[in-house]
């Protein structure tokens, strides 16, 4: 298995293999793939072998707080998890911050995602306080908009 930044001509297998990956994770279109693999790439790092990609993540370092790095999507291929592939992939994204001297990865999960919330605490993420808990996990209410509740996590960076 190698780790590639995101590149033009994977993105067909990539929207496939986030495609598969739901239901808390959906594909976005192809030129929102090309924007991430333009404009993205050293923060969107693929996990190939032969030359399938079996694991992606899709983050970016914020213009408006240069210190955050957020991630947007973390999958890997069902057949291949419980590898470590997942770390492997945010220890990428952990580097190239430490390039930028980010102080702070952050995402958001639905709180029913038992399998993510696991991910975020085993790599060192802590679940950000919220207003109120969902099967004991911390959520803030609206957090992406009217409705739209969700667990925050965030790891920071030395
Ligand atoms: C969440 C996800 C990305 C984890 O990928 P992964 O490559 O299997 O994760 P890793 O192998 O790096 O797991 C690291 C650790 O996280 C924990 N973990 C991961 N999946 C787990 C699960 N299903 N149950 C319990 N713990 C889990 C374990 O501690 C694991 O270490 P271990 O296998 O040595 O015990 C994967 O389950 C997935 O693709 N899910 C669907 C997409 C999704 O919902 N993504 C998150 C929202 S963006």
């Amino acid at each position: 298995m190698i780790i590639e930044p995101l590149t033009v001509p994977r993105i067909t297998a990539v929207e496939h293999l986030i495609g598969i990956g739901g239901p808390f994770v959906w594909a976005r279109t192809p030129s929102d793939y090309w924007l991430y693999a333009q404009l993205f790439s050293s923060t969107c790092p693929v996990a190939v072998e032969g030359d399938r990609p079996i694991g992606v993540v899709i983050a970016f370092r914020s213009q408006d707080r240069p210190s955050d790095i957020y991630v947007q999507d973390v999958v890997t291929h069902p057949e291949h998890r419980r590898k470590g592939i997942a770390g492997i992939l945010l220890d990428s994204v952990r580097q190239q911050a430490a390039t930028w001297e980010c102080r702070r990865l952050y995402l958001t999960s639905e709180p029913d995602n038992v399998a993510a919330q696991a991910t975020w605490l085993s790599l060192g993420f802590v679940n950000v306080p919220g207003d109120h808990t969902v099967n004991g996990v911390a959520v803030i209410s609206d957090y992406k908009g009217p409705g739209k509740h969700r667990a925050v996590y965030e790891l920071a960076l030395k």
